[in-house]
């Protein structure tokens, strides 16, 4: 019998493109199973009750009940093992993860221990290059924010790459952290901030007033043609995240989702799952979900891929995608 190759499926493609994955948040990433894992006390039914929401408010305190259960540093560490497992088994080479440090420092938690802990953990994936996003929440306002940004500032050499805003956009906005950005870039730390996702166009401007080098979400940039133009000339990365901004109703339906509109405009885009425990998503599903609903062919899903190693903030990620994906990146 001769051997006959046949085309790949989909998913086995999609499956086996290297990709770096560049918006993930640790807490969003915890499924109800790894929760019960952490409290035996609680059950899956009680679990799921309290990470099921709708809209952007509900999410938000879904992701904050989530975050409330990580009560030690042995809890994060849990959550980060079972995080980067995943991440392996879908081939994902990179990862830059968000975490919540503004939420950790409002628990009254001692940040040394967790990150010690999550610093332990990355030594037994060897297969995955974790770096780290510190990130402040928004509405908490710039104090707040001080105190996250010194912490990554002084963890840059136990892999903090950048430091992040997020939380609520329209309670919080990025212009009262201009002196702080400014002052974390000086320290070395890149800079991303979410914004666009639940406010216009005027809020991503302000991000990149702020000097953020990437966006997370930034989808509404669709609506400000010059913005798209900026964000294509200074090649500003957004990280779209199409099952996240429909399960927080950023976007009405998937259908209506501008990601299609966003690449046909050159804006420079990387797929994220953003936090896939509460939106029952994966990296793998984001890229399928770009070919069956917005149609992009295998060529630009692999320059999707290429892009996430391109636009990481750490240099041995965007050199690693270099190797891997050599055609694709050009
Ligand atoms: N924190 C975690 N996910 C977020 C999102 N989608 N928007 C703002 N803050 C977040
Ligand atoms: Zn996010």
């Amino acid at each position: 019998m001769p051997f006959i190759e046949s085309e790949p499926t989909l998913h086995e493609y999609v499956k086996q493109l290297p990709k770096a994955e560049l918006h993930l948040h640790l807490e969003g990433s915890v499924e109800a199973q790894t929760i019960q894992e952490i409290h035996p006390e609680l059950t899956l039914h009680e679990i799921q009750t309290a990470m099921r929401f709708s809209g952007f408010a509900g999410f938000l305190k879904a992701y904050v009940w989530v975050s409330q259960r990580l009560t030690t540093a042995a809890a994060y560490r849990i959550a980060l093992r079972r995080l980067l497992e995943s991440l392996v088994s879908q081939n994902v080479l990179a990862v830059e993860i968000t975490l919540s440090v503004g939420v950790i420092l409002w628990k009254g938690q001692a940040l040394e221990a967790i990150f010690e802990a999550l610093c332990q953990e990355c030594e037994a994936h060897p297969a995955i290059r974790v770096r780290w996003i510190f990130d402040a929440i928004r509405q908490f306002g710039a104090g707040q924010a001080a105190a996250v940004f010194e912490r990554a500032a002084a963890y840059r050499q136990a892999g903090v790459v950048a430091i992040g805003i997020g939380g609520d956009e329209e309670r919080g906005p990025a212009i009262w952290f201009a002196d702080l950005y400014r002052r974390a870039q000086d320290a070395g730390l890149c800079l991303t901030a979410h914004a666009g996702e639940t406010a216009g166009p005027e809020s991503v401007w302000q991000a990149i007033q702020i000097g953020a080098q990437r966006i997370g979400h930034g989808i509404r940039a669709v609506e400000d043609v010059k913005l798209m133009a900026y964000l294509r000339e200074h090649q500003i990365a957004l990280e779209v995240c199409p099952s996240s901004n429909v399960a927080t109703a950023a976007v009405r339906t998937l259908e209506e989702h501008p990601l299609r509109r966003l690449w046909e405009a050159g804006v420079p885009i990387v797929l994220g799952t953003d936090d896939p425990a509460l939106f029952a998503t994966s990296l793998c599903k984001e890229y399928a979900l770009a070919a069956e609903l917005f149609n992009f062919s295998r060529e630009e899903l692999s320059r999707l891929a290429a892009n996430s190693f391109r636009f990481s903030f750490d240099r041995l990620s965007r050199e690693l995608g270099q190797h891997v994906l050599p055609a694709a990146g050009e």
